[in-house]
């Protein structure tokens, strides 16, 4: 299933941090610094601050993305940004269904799935997030967990281009604690997530991008991304720091 591993991604999610300016900037020193990689890097910067940081970025080779999505294609829903409008600003990747979406904004699962298919259908590429808590850990659940709350945020979703879906195991416990799982946990979850691809896409499993985030920084990522099934990371504190991003992209050469 795994036969030719896809190419990894690091995506950078830097969440409510960084102004527009702060964000231009650092898309300016990457752009300037950008060593010769084969991983993918991926920036997931506040919606406002995008069109800055694509015109810093233009020529690094990197590609970026919004952290959050409308399910809605268009209308009176105050507030909300779409994937088309995503997509106009040059976006190529969005997060859907982040832990913290899904606990301080109540998204359930039928909205996560909402909002996948709403980024594909603008050729947006979804980065959909699953992962469990600290009582699924502990009570032996969190495959189960993991695997139920992906079916559901999967729902209804399909594609033409595998590599258009991505799937990031975050277990919510690993989250900004400092606490990272193993790459034996990660390849386990990453294991059990490609088991269901297969079942709800025969064709595409091996090629959909499965992640690992939780507390990535660059002395951890190549071990936690040394599982067969592990295709990339999704990086929250270690991403904001320009040094550090470029500390992983090293550690991965
Ligand atoms: P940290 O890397 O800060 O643990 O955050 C992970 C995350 O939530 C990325 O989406």
């Amino acid at each position: 299933m795994t036969a030719s591993k896809p190419r990894a991604l690091l995506a950078l999610n830097w969440k409510m941090n960084k102004t527009p300016s702060e964000a231009g900037a650092w898309a300016k020193s990457l752009q300037e610094e950008m060593p010769p990689t084969d991983v993918e890097l991926a920036i997931l910067a506040p919606a406002v601050a995008l069109p800055l940081v694509a015109a810093e970025l233009y020529g690094s080779g990197a590609a970026f993305g919004a952290q959050d999505v409308s399910a809605h294609a268009s209308g009176a829903y105050t507030g909300e940004i779409s994937a088309a409008m995503l997509a106009d600003v040059g976006a190529t990747y969005v997060i859907v269904g982040h832990s913290e979406r899904r606990e301080y904004h109540g998204e359930t699962d039928e909205v996560v799935a909402a909002k996948a298919r709403a980024a594909l259908t603008a050729g947006l590429r979804p980065i959909v997030c699953v992962g469990e808590r600290l009582p699924e850990r502990e009570a032996g659940r969190h495959v189960t967990y993991t695997l139920d709350q992906l079916r559901a945020s999967l729902t209804g979703v399909s594609f033409t281009d595998p590599t258009t879906l991505v799937i990031a195991y975050e277990p919510v416990w690993a989250i900004g604690t400092g606490r990272t799982a193993t790459s034996a946990d990660a390849e386990e979850m990453a294991a059990a997530i490609r088991g269901v691809l297969a079942e709800l896409y025969p064709d595409a499993a091996g090629s959909v991008r499965v992640l690992y985030g939780g507390s990535v920084k660059p002395d951890n990522v190549r071990e936690i991304m040394d599982g067969p099934n592990v295709n990339g990371a999704l990086v929250g504190g270690a991403s904001l720091q320009l040094g550090s991003v470029l500390g992983m992209l090293a550690a991965l050469a």
